[in-house]
């Protein structure tokens, strides 16, 4: 199949990507690196021995994307791009909603403008807020507590109605729980710019020594050990839930919701055992405060992802910390270590 990726260069595109060329899908990436190094598209061409297209564009450039989307004609989206810290989007509002908002109208605009109408989307358990049960379920409501959160929840409703409107098209709204990990090579993995805000790449970085200690926030949270616990998952079986969402949108018309997690919850202190697993030596930590907005728990129920995808989790906790430390020891400064 023809699929155009936005923000393929990403984290979580970047091993999707490498799902689909072994799959033999044609791909395009679309990506403007505002988050993202060219060098992460490289190693995919090594580690798969595939080709691919490269358009360097931002998603909200409607010529640009009528441009790309008329010559290559993907058959279907898979739709990475955006703005995802969110920090970050309660001091920039604008910012986020026109990355993460305007530019799914766009996309759908040269969708529909070279004829294609299948999306998979990026979205995130955030658009959950606060759990009114556990495990989430795809009908808990949705009630994000946090500007990053109603951006990607109001995509969703933008996708869904872009569907309702225009008969034979589909969309998948993928809702990630905390993809971690890298792929089993090393060679790509997750990157971030400056101080990393999620705790498995701050965990990296501490057993690499790049930052001195990991700062749990708050330890009495009423969880198994009292620090917070979420549902973790391999960007591999990540990336491989694409795959399926894309045979499945091949199939079906209309709006379909997913969570995609393991159904498990680890918590903050259970990460960094494992972690410590992982590379071998004891890792140094102390108890702070609470961060402001975070939840006590939050994990999925899978079970609809695995009866209409056919996919579930198949990497445990060891392979996410191996994986991302294999990544991290061989990359310690992340893309930058090549330069
Ligand atoms: P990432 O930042 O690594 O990847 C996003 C990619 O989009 C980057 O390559 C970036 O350069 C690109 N991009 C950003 N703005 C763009 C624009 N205007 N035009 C073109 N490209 C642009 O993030 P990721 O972790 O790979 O996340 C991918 C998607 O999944 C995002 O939409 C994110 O909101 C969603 N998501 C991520 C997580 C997570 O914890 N990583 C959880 C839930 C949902
Ligand atoms: N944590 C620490 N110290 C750190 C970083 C995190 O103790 O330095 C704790 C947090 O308090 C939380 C857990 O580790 O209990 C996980 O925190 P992350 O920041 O890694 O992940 P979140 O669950 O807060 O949020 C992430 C993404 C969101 C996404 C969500 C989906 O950042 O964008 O997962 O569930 F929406």
């Amino acid at each position: 199949m023809r699929v155009l990726l936005t923000g393929g260069a990403g984290y979580i595109g970047s091993h999707t990507l490498v799902e689909l060329l072994a799959l033999g899908h044609q791909v395009c990436v679309v990506d403007n690196y505002a988050n993202s190094a060219p060098e992460a598209l490289t190693r995919v061409r090594q580690i798969s021995n595939r080709d691919f297209r490269v358009e360097e564009g931002d998603i909200r450039d409607r010529d640009r994307l009528t441009a790309i989307f008329t010559d290559f004609r993907p058959e279907a989206v898979i739709h990475f791009a955006g703005l995802k810290a969110v920090g970050e989007g309660e001091e920039k509002p604008v910012a986020y909603y026109d990355t993460n908002v305007t530019g799914t109208l766009v996309l759908l605009e040269a969708m529909r403008a070279s004829g294609c109408g299948k999306i998979i989307f990026s979205s995130s358990a955030t658009v959950y807020g606060n759990p009114l049960y556990l495990p989430y379920d795809e009908a808990h409501p949705c009630s994000p507590t946090n500007v990053y959160g109603r951006t990607k929840y109001m995509a969703e409703q933008v996708l869904a109605d872009w569907v309702r409107a225009n008969p034979g098209t589909g969309a998948v709204l993928l809702r990630y729980f905390n993809p971690v990990g890298a792929h089993v090579s090393g060679r790509i993995g997750e990157d971030p710019q400056g101080i990393p805000n999620n705790l498995l790449p701050f965990i990296a970085q501490v057993a690499v020594g790049r930052r001195a200690k990991l700062a749990i926030f708050g330890d009495d949270y009423d969880t198994r050990d009292g620090t917070g616990l979420r549902d973790y998952i391999h960007v591999a079986d990540l990336a491989r839930a694409h795959a399926l969402a894309l045979d499945y949108a091949a199939d079906h018309t209309g709006t379909e919701v997913f969570n995609i997690g393991t159904g498990t919850g680890t918590t903050v202190k259970e990460m960094l055992a494992a972690f410590e697993r992982a590379c071998g030596h004891a890792l140094a930590y102390e108890v702070v405060a609470r961060r402001p907005g975070d939840i006590a728990a939050c994990y999925a129920q899978p079970e609809k992802a695995e009866r209409l995808l056919g996919w579930s989790a198949t990497r445990d906790l060891d392979d996410m910390c191996a994986s991302a430390w294999k990544w991290q020891s061989e990359n310690p400064q992340g893309y930058r270590s090549e330069e």
